[in-house]
């Protein structure tokens, strides 16, 4: 019997309507030919058209309804003009991240074969290495407050919070993933010169977590200079585990060292998996190109690359990656704009999703 997996599939808004079928379109080609069954359900919710339709951004039950999937294909959230951002955002992608305890967000970044940096000297295979972002805790905490609001003694204070299983899960995550890794080396992000209570003991927690992994070469950068080394130095990392603030701030920086952002994927990662994780590219909605038919599906389909590795068809996995690049190194006639073509999304995607048929 073949595998079959429960994947719930959610467009959003703007571009993720047209992302989000060339990724399906990707995943099934790769399920054919690997042998598993995909069962894909699409949702409406977490978009302004659902908002605007029932004045909030998911059903009630949204937990009921996908808590049951293997995995959550999601596009991206966001239509300004109709929500405000806070709205869309904290109504729906942030509670799905925080309700299914995703605390892990991992981010690739990988110089492409056929993607150009805006670094100079540096090739495909030059730059590989993970971001992996504690994504429930840390500097994003809703604990603080206003006190004396316009007047002179006005005071604002927002804590930072770390826990021990929180600090601890996120690194032993980062450091099972370096020691799977040939170069075995894992940098934490850190401030403890500067931040002199939460970060020291990030680092202490890092420091302990490194005894328990003797083959992998840890050691800490802060973030400052990290930051730099990224532009300067890309090369030299190969796991980067990060805070909350800093996580979020690198694996931004990351990807758009490594070309355009149309092409950046992410995870956000429930390992022990009672919930279902969620895997989206790092791009929004871009509701200036939305309709046009020109976004770049490839953050979109490498996504679909990552939810089959965590649901455990590593070799399609491989292959949609693979794909992706073969395309992109020999295709020039289906890059999108970004990519300095002029190709539509289908074109782009449907030869990835031919590709992929074909073997690389
Ligand atoms: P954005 O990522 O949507 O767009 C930034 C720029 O990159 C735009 O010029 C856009 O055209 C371009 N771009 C993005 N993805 C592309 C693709 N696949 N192909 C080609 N070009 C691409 O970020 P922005 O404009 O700050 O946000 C727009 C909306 O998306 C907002 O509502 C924001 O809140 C939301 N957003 C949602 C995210 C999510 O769902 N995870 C992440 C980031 C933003
Ligand atoms: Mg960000």
């Amino acid at each position: 019997m073949a595998q079959r997996y429960r994947v719930a599939a959610i467009p959003g808004d703007g571009i993720g309507k047209e992302v989000v079928p060339e990724g399906l379109r990707c995943l099934r080609a790769a399920a054919d030919t690997y042998g598993f069954a995909l069962d894909v359900e699409e949702f409406g919710f977490a978009s302004a058209d659902y908002w605007v339709r029932h004045g909030r951004m998911m059903p009630e039950d949204w937990r009921d309804v996908l808590g049951g999937f293997d995995a959550i294909f999601f596009g991206a959230v966001g239509w300004p003009e109709a929500v405000p951002d806070h709205v869309s955002l904290w109504g729906s992608l942030l509670r799905m991240r925080r309700d299914f305890d995703q605390y892990v967000n991992l981010r690739p970044v990988r110089l492409l074969r056929g993607v150009r940096s805006p670094l100079r000297d540096h090739r495909p295979g030059d730059i590989d290495f993970y971001v992996v972002r504690e994504n429930t805790e840390g500097e994003y905490s809703s604990i603080g407050g206003r006190i004396f609001e316009g007047t002179e003694r006005e005071t604002v204070l927002q804590e930072t919070v770390m826990t021990r299983v929180g600090v601890d899960r996120v690194l032993r995550y980062a450091f099972e993933l370096a020691d799977a890794r040939p170069r075995r080396r894992l940098t934490w992000a850190t401030k403890s010169n500067g931040i002199s209570i939460s970060m020291p003991y990030w680092d202490e927690r890092a420091g302990e977590m490194a005894l328990r992994y003797p083959r992998v070469r840890a050691d800490k950068d802060h973030i400052d200079i990290l930051a730099a080394k990224f532009v300067l130095r890309p090369e030299q990392y190969d796991v980067v585990v990060a805070s909350n603030l800093f996580g979020d701030i690198l694996s931004d920086l990351g990807p758009a060292c490594t070309g355009t952002i149309g092409v950046a994927p992410s995870a956000n990662i429930n390992p022990d998996r009672r919930y279902p994780s969620l895997f989206e590219p790092v791009h929004g909605s871009a509701p200036d190109i939305a309709g046009l038919g020109v976004a770049d599906p490839v953050g979109q389909i490498w996504s679909g690359a990552m939810m089959l590795e965590h649901l455990g068809e590593s070799a399609a996995a491989a292959a949609v990656v693979a794909a992706i690049e073969s395309v992109l190194e020999e295709h020039p006639e289906v890059r999108t704009p970004d990519l300095g073509g002029d190709a539509t999304t289908v074109a782009l995607g449907s030869a990835i999703a031919r590709r992929i048929t074909a073997g690389a």
